[in-house]
């Protein structure tokens, strides 16, 4: 037995091992190299209820901190999301009388910060003190503590109860379920939903984005296996509904049960999920087998290319770079450095593998040969702005679905 579930404390059945691994978004400085902290980076699927989870979990306060590299706002589609997300939010769950919407991990105030300018009560809950106080500096109303169920006593007792509890990329990040789901039960309103969207598994074993995977995502959900959650913990899953972020998202809502009718949306992906085996032990031993020949070929690639004296640097420094590079094995031998446009990463080094993380200049002031394609969630984004790139000769790699070098004309049409 590798593990114990979460969810129902059945045994966990493990399927892949990204080896040692540090904190995905623990960019360093050159001096905090030394001393860096690792864990094993392995996931299993739950025999008994299908949960889908890390074996061994990093302490949050590890993870979220003062510290913290990641700013919701760094990209137009991640803001452009999340307004049209509050707006939703504006225009049908918070329409009664003096509605209150609370976000856990409300970070910069990505989301929140359309709310408040509506003039709408609301509360973030963001443990993260530099993050919550750019919010705050939006507007946001934030308190800085992570969410349990005391935290959501307390919110109750000074705030009343909610309309709307909201979280994204931020709930499968959550160890403890059971204070989630008990502090949820505590501030929901009798018809009060709980939504939240989140990476999915169905996106991972499809699209083989095995760089999802790293110590912030603890659950790689499916729609199955959020409806099992939530019934263990008296509440309802009445809605799934695919979202285009990270590569493919997915919007859940729960509800008290019997307080929504459940959508045609969801029964067809719970259909969907059952035909495509999405957890089942077969599919997910192939997604650990095909994630070993990823590497093999993304360092066979790499190390080809250096032996031909070709310049290889890597573009954008998501989490995602810290765990391909460290379970690749990929440090300053196979690429030079990688450019981000975040300030907060640059001059930084990525965690574990140390590749220096630069400014885009870097990228665009002398033209590398190659260019690995991290961020690839970003792929036309970034492909359509650096036309000038790929027309002075320059090509891209990726690396999911699989390992290969981007068409000149495929680029180029981005
Ligand atoms: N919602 C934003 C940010 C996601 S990053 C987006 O979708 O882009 C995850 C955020 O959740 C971080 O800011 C982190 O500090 C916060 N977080 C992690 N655990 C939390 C908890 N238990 N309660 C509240 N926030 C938490
Ligand atoms: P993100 O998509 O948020 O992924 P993760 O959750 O894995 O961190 O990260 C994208 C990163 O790519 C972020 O650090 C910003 C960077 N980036 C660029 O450097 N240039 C760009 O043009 C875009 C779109 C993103
Ligand atoms: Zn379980």
């Amino acid at each position: 037995m590798a593990g114990t579930c979460r969810i129902c404390t059945g045994d966990l059945l493990e399927f892949v091992d990204l080896g040692r691994q540090p904190t995905a978004n623990g960019f360093l400085r050159p001096d905090e190299a030394d001393g860096e902290f690792f864990f094993r980076l392995a996931v299993g699927s739950c025999g008994r209820c299908g949960m889908v989870q890390l074996i061994e979990e990093v302490p949050q306060e590890l993870r979220y901190h003062a510290g913290y590299r990641y700013h919701a706002s760094g990209s137009e589609g991640h803001r452009a999301h999340f307004e049209a997300n509050a707006r939703r939010f504006l225009a049908t769950e918070l329409t009664g009388e003096d509605p209150f919407i609370v976000e856990i991990g409300s970070n910069d105030g990505v989301m929140l910060a359309t709310i408040a300018e509506a003039g709408v009560r609301h509360l973030g809950v963001e443990p993260s003190a530099n993050v919550a106080q750019v919010a705050a500096g939006r507007g946001v109303r934030v308190r800085g503590t992570f969410f349990d169920e005391q935290a959501a006593a307390e919110i109750l007792a000074a705030d009343g109860p909610t309309d709307v509890v909201f979280g994204a990329n931020t709930i499968c990040h959550i160890a403890h379920v059971g204070s989630l789901l008990r502090g949820i039960d505590t501030l929901l309103t009798p018809t009060g939903v709980f939504v939240f969207e989140e990476p999915y598994l169905g996106t991972i074993v499809g699209d083989l984005a095995f760089d999802q995977i790293y110590d912030e995502h603890v659950f790689y959900f499916t729609a199955t296996s959020v409806a099992e959650m939530a019934r263990r913990h008296g509440l309802e899953l009445v809605d799934a509904e695919k979202v285009a972020m990270h590569g493919g998202s997915i919007r859940y809502t729960l509800a008290r049960p019997g307080a929504r009718r459940a959508t045609a949306g969801l029964a067809a992906l719970l259909t969907e999920e059952a035909e495509r085996r999405l957890a089942q032990p077969a599919t997910l031993a192939e997604l650990g087998r095909t994630v070993e020949r990823i590497r093999r070929d993304l360092v066979e690639l790499l190390t080809r290319l250096k032996a031909e004296g070709r310049r290889v640097v890597g573009y954008g420094a998501p989490a995602k770079v810290t765990t391909v590079t460290n379970y690749c094995g990929i440090g300053t031998d196979l690429i030079e450095f990688v450019v981000d446009s975040t300030p907060g990463k640059q001059g930084h080094l990525v965690p574990g593998s140390h590749l220096p993380v630069l400014a885009p200049d870097a990228f665009s002031g002398r033209y590398p040969d190659y260019a690995v394609l991290f961020a690839w969630n970003h792929a036309a984004e970034i492909m359509a702005n650096e036309q000038a790139f790929t027309a002075a000769g320059g090509r891209w790699i990726r690396y999911v679905p699989d390992v290969h070098v981007v068409a000149a004309a495929e680029a180029e049409a981005a």
